[in-house]
């Protein structure tokens, strides 16, 4: 989102024509030396010039209170006004008239490809539809979804269809409705050939069109009918399909979710379209990725509480836990629905009829129920040794849960089920509690604190993006921002990373804009200093190492202490905790090996 009105290009000609020095010696008497400008610095208090402008640069930095950016930065904080003022207020003091908005020329270009984008998905998914019910080319798949038990009105209601099995039917009748090559490739629909021209991505695959919640097609899903792999392609991240934030069906469940209070997250496209054509409207899948909090959002949007059905095979519980870790944290009231015979929900409605699938979403558990069944499940606990086990795996879900008559319910139940005192889980709860506690600094602490090293490292890596633009990709593929330190370090490498991605060279005044105050500063700060010297190249290569290795000894060390942790609680998957550490320990090895 833009915080301002205005067009992009008049900041950036206002900027260049306005000379920083003179702007700024309005306020402050500055005197040159050197390349640079100083005075004494206008935010602090202060007898020696510690306040510096360099108009190469357009920047203006202080050494003394960190104060830092551009005019506009300069305006605003000496005035004491917002960026749109500092805008007015220059273009005031050039003389330059102020112009309404309009969209800049990248952002026009950039809405019209979206466009063009998604009308080339919207032929397509009808080209597939025709291909199936419309010519003798979808025979096969038209047998095959009713053999899993659609109908053709079904299949028709979701707009599926069927991907012929040639190189480029559908890029040849899409060309011929006027889509370009260039937008068949952007759309992830086509695949450009070494020499020239396009061949189709999906081929002899069942189509599911996935749709946003207005309904218009941002991307595919194409199933294979025999066991070749992968079972499921779907398109690549385009500029219309993100894969974080998409939730099949939403287009047409979210009406369903808001009456109903709830939305019942599935897997897989088969189970979406099994519950929705069964009367359970308020059904989206998450297609097999974990779940994101983005989509949690999304959810929350139209209803309070989400219920999982996932495939109830391990790989579905594992997918239920990691989904359930990341819904905890966005507020919204969770329940899980499981089903008899791990299966998934597609297969219980083919086999038990609908009723059962209604009525297992109505009985869903609740987060601690489920958890306290996840604690017993696999476990024999008619002996001791058993016992110990699921208090150990109970008591850390217990410790979390906010709800203390909750607590109370399961903390009874358990007890009877297990056959033992109530009160040898309540002192076990309260160990957990008092040593958690205590335990928790140890854990801030093994965070990366102010490790000198890792600091000058991520600073050499930031200058170099700030420096030379065309260093970015590289240095993108080999770190994520999270790898740096939180605060203005992570948000600088977040607005670097993401200007890249919009396409737009990474200066350091572009970003300037999008820049909280702290981030700002660091910013200028990066930017005022003198120019690295020839081995720059080498630093950077060290400097990435450094930053890969501080990321893993983090996660080694988290695994150790998760290991130490399990040990004293009697679980006994403590080693599969020391596997992993043991697998980092391997890379941290292997890559501090690595010539660079
Ligand atoms: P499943 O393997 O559980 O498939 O993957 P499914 O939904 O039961 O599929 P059917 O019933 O055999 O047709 C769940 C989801 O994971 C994604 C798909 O979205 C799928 O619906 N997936 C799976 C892929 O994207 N690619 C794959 O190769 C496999
Ligand atoms: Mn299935």
């Amino acid at each position: 989102m833009r915080k301002y009105s205005l067009p992009d290009d008049f900041v950036d000609k206002l900027r260049s024509q306005a000379d920083i020095v003179s702007i700024i010696a309005e306020y402050v008497p500055l005197k040159q030396k050197g390349r640079n400008y100083w005075g004494c610095c206008p935010f602090h208090q202060e007898k020696t010039p510690s306040f510096s402008v360099a108009p190469e640069k357009n920047f203006f930095y202080c050494y003394g209170c960190q104060a830092g950016g551009d005019v506009f930065r300069f305006l605003m904080k000496i005035e004491n006004i917002g960026f749109v003022d500092s805008i007015k207020l220059l273009a005031q003091k050039l003389a330059v008239p102020v112009p309404e908005k309009e969209q800049s020329e990248t952002e026009r270009a950039r809405e019209k490809e979206r466009e063009e984008i998604l009308r080339a998905n919207e032929l397509a998914r009808d080209f597939y539809s025709a291909c199936m019910t419309k010519s003798a080319l979808g025979i096969n798949a038209l047998a095959y979804l009713t053999g899993r038990g659609l109908s053709v009105d079904q299949a028709q209601e979701f707009r599926l269809g069927f991907a012929p099995d040639d190189w480029d039917k559908c890029a040849t009748a899409l060309q011929k409705r006027g889509i370009s090559a260039d937008i068949l490739v952007k759309a992830g629909l086509a695949i450009p050939r070494p020499q020239s021209g396009v061949y189709d991505r999906f081929r002899n695959r069942i189509m599911f069109p996935i749709e946003d919640i207005r309904g218009r097609v941002i991307g595919f899903g194409g199933r294979v009918m025999d066991d070749t792999q992968p079972k499921y392609l779907n398109s690549p991240e385009t500029p219309v399909f993100n894969k974080r934030k998409l939730l099949f069906n939403i287009a047409r469940a979210y009406r369903a979710i808001k009456q109903a209070g709830f939305a019942v997250v599935v897997e897989g496209y088969m189970d979406a379209i099994a519950l929705a054509s069964n009367g359970i409207d308020n059904v989206v899948a998450s297609l097999g990725t974990a779940f994101t909090p983005e989509q949690a959002r999304m959810l929350l949007h139209y209803a309070p509480e989400i219920v999982f059905a996932y495939d109830s095979d391990s790989a579905g519980q594992n997918a239920t836990l990691r989904a359930l870790s990341i819904v905890r944290s966005s507020g919204a009231v969770v329940r899980i629905a499981s089903f008899p015979d791990g299966k998934d929900p597609d297969e219980v409605l083919r086999k038990y009829g609908p009723q059962l699938v209604r009525e297992r979403i109505t009985a869903a558990a609740g987060l601690l129920e489920y958890q306290m069944e996840q604690a017993l499940s696999g476990v024999d606990y008619s002996d001791l040794a058993g016992k110990v086990t699921v208090v150990g795996r109970a008591v850390p879900y217990l410790a979390l849960a906010d709800n203390l008559v909750e607590v109370d319910t399961h903390i009874a139940r358990l007890a009877e089920k297990l056959a033992i005192d109530e009160n040898s889980i309540r002192g076990e709860l309260r160990r957990a509690r008092g040593e958690n506690s205590q335990q928790r600094p140890v854990a801030v602490q093994v965070k990366r604190g102010a490790d000198s090293k890792l600091t000058g490292a991520e600073e050499i890596v930031l200058r170099q993006a700030l420096e030379q633009p065309e260093s970015v990709q590289s240095i993108r593929s080999q770190l994520s921002p999270e790898l740096f330190q939180p605060g203005s370090r992570r948000k600088l490498a977040e607005a670097i990373w993401r200007s890249y991605s919009d396409g737009i060279p990474a200066s350091p005044l572009d970003l300037l804009q999008s820049l909280d105050e702290d981030t700002a500063k660091f910013l200028s700060r990066l930017t005022m200093q003198e120019d690295q010297g020839p081995e720059k190249d080498q630093a950077l290569g060290d400097s990435i190492r450094i930053i890969l290795l501080a990321k893993l000894n983090e996660e080694y060390e988290a695994h150790r202490m998760q290991a130490d942790e399990m040990l004293r609680q009697g679980d006994l998957n403590y080693v599969q905790e020391l596997k992993n550490a043991q697998r980092i320990l391997t890379k941290i090895s292997d890559l501090a090996k690595s010539p660079g």
